[in-house]
């Protein structure tokens, strides 16, 4: 296999070591790299390299990828093995128009970035040194604990229960851990007006070139509520879904689980083509149903709809039954009934507080905070210990947040 090594700073033992296959822009990489002096340079002629030209011996800082014109298939295949061999390598793929297959195997990698062509020296390096910021970043390898929140039907309650959730981690967390709630209903989303926050994640802006999305850029999307956790809203917008894609969410997520311990996430169930990466790359699942036959039967289909989409995912989904009456008579459906029409257990139930509710929507406040008492909150705090004890038994997810 031809290959061509350049080294810049051989004689460093500082030097960052990078595996580059690249097509077209291999000239201009090469003229940008020899300026600087701590890279050391391993090029390969992409056309060449129907596989990884891979060393384990001498395992790269920083890997470049760009395929031969038009030949998407071999970056997926490059980056699935860079899924097996070396997942927390930096990568950066060099040129857009990624396809869905490609964009998967990107995500399941660990510190990744697409850098736009014609390259542009400046932008290039400080993306490289961007990607290779987080890969150091103390706990960069400790991401956070990701919860996601989806209503099998609408009105079920995931909105009230991610906020009341995100409450309840942030006062249990200990000093100086962070929480975020982050609203992924970029059309109708409710939790800025819940919290009474401005909605200040604008990720339209950057949709284009997610690559900017890094701290600082996360650090004025958010809005810190008075009680201590961060808020990440968009304002309302019809057409909320058309402005943004799956990298710049893939990207919001990524860097939000690197900043904060607890990420909570309010997802809308309408499907778009990044939800079902949201779900694979979450620590749990909490499909929110009402104690109705109509929203349990849509319980049901949704589960089984996620279980075949994320085949590795079933036990991170948990069903949990909201507005639970306290005493069961008349027509009202019992947790038993509920259960069998779910097919599945559920992991716990809410109890139906609509006073203590309210109040929290009409102050800004979480339940927890605007009605201490609130039956609710007592039962969320039960959730989120079935849901740790949960997420423990099935270990840490130290991989990609973005499985594909
Ligand atoms: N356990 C509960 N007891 C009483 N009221 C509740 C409970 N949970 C949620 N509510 C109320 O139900 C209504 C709908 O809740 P919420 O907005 O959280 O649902 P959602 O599933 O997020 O809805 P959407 O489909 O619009 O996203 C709100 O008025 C909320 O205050
Ligand atoms: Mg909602």
């Amino acid at each position: 296999m031809p290959q061509q090594n350049t080294s810049f700073s051989s004689h460093n033992k500082q030097a960052i070591e990078i595996l580059a296959v690249l097509g077209a822009t291999a000239g201009a990489v090469n003229t940008t790299l020899q300026e600087e002096k701590h890279f050391t340079l391993d090029l390969h002629d992409a056309a060449q390299c129907t596989c990884l030209p891979w060393q384990a011996e001498r395992q790269p800082d920083l890997v470049l990828l760009e395929p031969p014109t038009g030949d998407q298939d071999r970056l997926t295949v490059w980056l699935r093995e860079l899924g097996t061999l070396a997942p927390k390598t930096p990568v950066l793929v060099l040129g857009e128009l990624l396809s869905v297959g490609t964009v998967q195997a990107l995500l399941a990698l660990r510190f990744t970035n697409v850098v736009s062509l014609p390259l542009n020296q400046k932008a290039f390096l400080s993306q490289i040194s961007a990607v290779m910021r987080v890969e150091a970043a103390p706990g960069a390898s400790n991401s956070a604990k990701c919860w996601s929140f989806m209503a099998a039907v609408g009105g079920a309650g995931a909105t009230t229960l991610a906020i009341e959730t995100a409450l309840q981690l942030h006062n249990a967390s200990a000093l100086g851990e962070k929480t975020a709630l982050i609203d992924l209903n970029f059309v109708d989303g409710a939790c800025a007006s819940y919290l009474d926050v401005p909605a200040n994640l604008r990720l339209g802006d950057v949709a284009d070139a997610p690559e900017r999305i890094d701290e600082a850029l996360i650090d004025a999307f958010a809005s810190p509520h008075a009680s201590g956790f961060d808020v990440l809203a968009a304002a309302r917008d019809p057409f909320g879904y058309q402005a943004i894609n799956a990298q710049s969410v893939g990207q919001l997520l990524d860097v939000c689980c690197h900043i904060y311990d607890h990420v909570v996430i309010d997802m809308s169930r309408w499907m778009q083509d990044w939800t079902i990466d949201v779900i694979g790359g979450s620590d749990a699942l909490v499909l929110v149903s009402e104690l109705t036959v109509p929203a349990l039967h849509a319980a049901r289909d949704l589960a089984t709809y996620i279980g075949s989409a994320v085949p590795h995912h079933g036990d991170r989904l948990h069903i949990v039954l909201n507005r639970m009456a306290k005493r069961v008579f008349g027509h009202s459906i019992s947790m038993n009934d509920a259960q069998k029409a779910l097919g599945r257990p559920a992991i716990g139930s809410i109890s139906s507080d609509w006073d203590g509710a309210a109040q929290a929507v009409n102050y800004g406040l979480p339940i927890g905070q605007a009605s201490a008492k609130s039956r609710i909150s007592r039962d969320i705090q039960a959730l989120i210990s079935a849901l740790n004890e949960k997420t423990s038994e099935g270990g840490a997810l130290d991989n990609a947040r973005l499985a594909s």
